[in-house]
């Protein structure tokens, strides 16, 4: 029988590259072997974003650049997962006749089994009203297969997927639609998968949900214990012999309680490092968002969370041009900016999604406006996080070792900046935790050499 070989296509957030990395070992468990050609595979998983307009658009335009290869090889199969499958789904298969499967957010754990069940008809699945995320034992990729992070670090630094779903609809988001209501995974489960990562060498954790913080709140998590707070899944999680970093993301800030703040100043292996999405400087705009918190409430938390732990490193994500944005409201995102003076942010040109409120909102921005705004945020943003880079100069940071190879060595440091070594001891190898000067700093990276 022909070798049954994937290849996985990822685009989007880091729950993406999780349920990619969920879908590969389900399929290696299931008689499929991973190829990293294109061409050669016999089974292409495409997993999509929809957050934004262009992610989709990028996906549509590789589906289209399929059409000939399917052509050339019928018995190749095609799968759409993620969320524009989601999204789409039926029409996706009307649509597209080289599509075989299109797979909804929460049905990729049943992957092989839809995939032998369409050699017989083309199918959508779609949201269910409930489902579980599975206990998922994990396996570390063996060499060659993907997806897989930059190489040594996917054997040092792994996600571990809490929670899934989102109940909070902020009015510009397509993921409570795409990824349907929050369904927490049982603390028990999380701890044994973390275990079992530590003891297959693993040695940071990032714990992974669309909201974190409202980890255990909507379903039951624990025997004893309902809810269970995300606070206390971070302090169990910790207690795991031989895990030294643990990071998280994402947290919405309408719901960061004291309790999960204080977690900064009391678990050392949490690393100082958290994204908090703002999104606007502007209380008009983060009302009309449907965001629940207003700046002041925003300040307040990052100076609770600067004074559990002075050296964290915040980031956040910021959007542009939401419709009836003045250029006031756009002012307070830059003041916001000046004040918090965030080590890094993500920031986008608001694009319409199907299916939510805001598509339907008046007062668009026009696309130069947004464009304006855009470039004038990120270039003040470049500038300040080369200020605060360069904040490092001079500090010892302990750094994680990616990777030391004969010409290159290079970690990441607890606030998760990476760190590029100038020079470094000869016995040292990836997974080591050096002690590192750091003498110089860009944008994006450190510079350092290993001391003591
Ligand atoms: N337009 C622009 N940016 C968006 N994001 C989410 N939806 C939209 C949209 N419709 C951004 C938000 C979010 C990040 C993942 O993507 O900033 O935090
Ligand atoms: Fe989208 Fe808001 Fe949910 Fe984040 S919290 S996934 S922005 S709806």
């Amino acid at each position: 029988m022909k070798e049954k070989t994937f290849y996985i296509k990822t685009f989007g957030c880091q729950m993406n590259i999780r349920d990619s990395e969920i879908m590969a070992q389900t399929l290696c468990e299931h008689g499929y072997h991973p190829t990293s050609v294109l061409t050669r595979a016999s089974l292409i998983v495409i997993n999509t974003c929809s957050v934004r307009a262009k992610a989709e658009q990028k996906v549509f335009s590789l589906l289209g650049s399929l059409r000939k290869q399917k052509a050339d090889n019928p018995s190749m199969q095609i799968c759409v997962a993620g969320c524009v499958a989601q999204q789409e789904g039926q029409m996706i298969i009307e649509r597209m006749p080289h599509v075989d499967l299109v797979v909804g957010t929460q049905h990729i754990y049943k992957l092989p089994g839809l995939l032998a069940r369409v050699r017989h008809q083309r199918t959508a699945v779609n949201l269910s009203d409930s489902y579980e995320i599975p206990r998922y034992i994990p396996r570390l990729p063996t060499a060659g297969e993907q997806p897989q992070r930059n190489g040594d670090a996917a054997a040092l630094s792994r996600f571990v997927t809490i929670m899934q779903g989102c109940n909070n609809f902020c009015t510009y988001c397509v993921v409570p639609y795409t990824r349907g209501r929050e369904v927490s995974r049982k603390a028990v489960d999380i701890i044994d998968e973390v275990t079992e990562l530590v003891n297959t060498g693993v040695v940071e954790i990032t714990l992974l949900g669309q909201n974190v913080n409202s980890y255990g709140t909507t379903n039951p998590v624990s025997e004893e214990d309902t809810p269970y707070p995300f606070a206390r899944l971070l302090h169990e999680v910790a207690k795991i012999p031989g895990l030294r970093r643990l990071r998280f993301t994402t947290s919405n800030p309408k719901d960061l309680p004291y309790e999960l703040i204080r977690c900064f100043a009391e678990i050392d292996k949490l690393c100082p490092q958290l994204h908090l999405p703002v999104q606007s400087g502007s209380d008009v705009i983060l009302r009309r968002m449907n965001r629940k918190y207003r700046i002041d409430d925003y300040l307040n938390m990052v100076d609770r969370l600067r004074a559990a732990r002075p050296e964290l490193a915040l980031t956040t994500d910021i959007i542009v041009g939401f419709p009836g944005e003045t250029d006031s409201d756009f002012q307070a995102t830059m003041d916001l900016l000046e004040r918090v003076r965030f080590h890094g942010s993500f920031s986008f040109k608001y694009s319409d999604r199907p299916g939510t409120a805001a598509a339907s909102f008046d007062g668009k921005c026009e696309e130069s406006v947004k464009s304006e705004r855009l470039q004038l945020f990120q270039k003040r943003q470049d500038e300040i996080s080369l200020e605060r880079n360069r904040e490092y100069i001079g500090s010892l940071q302990d750094v994680l070792l990616e990777r030391a190879d004969g010409e290159l060595a290079s970690g990441r440091s607890p606030t998760n900046h990476i760190v590029h070594l100038e020079s470094w001891p000869s016995t040292a190898h990836s997974g080591d935790m050096l002690r590192v000067m750091i003498t110089g700093a860009g944008q994006h990276s450190l510079k350092g050499r290993a001391v003591g």
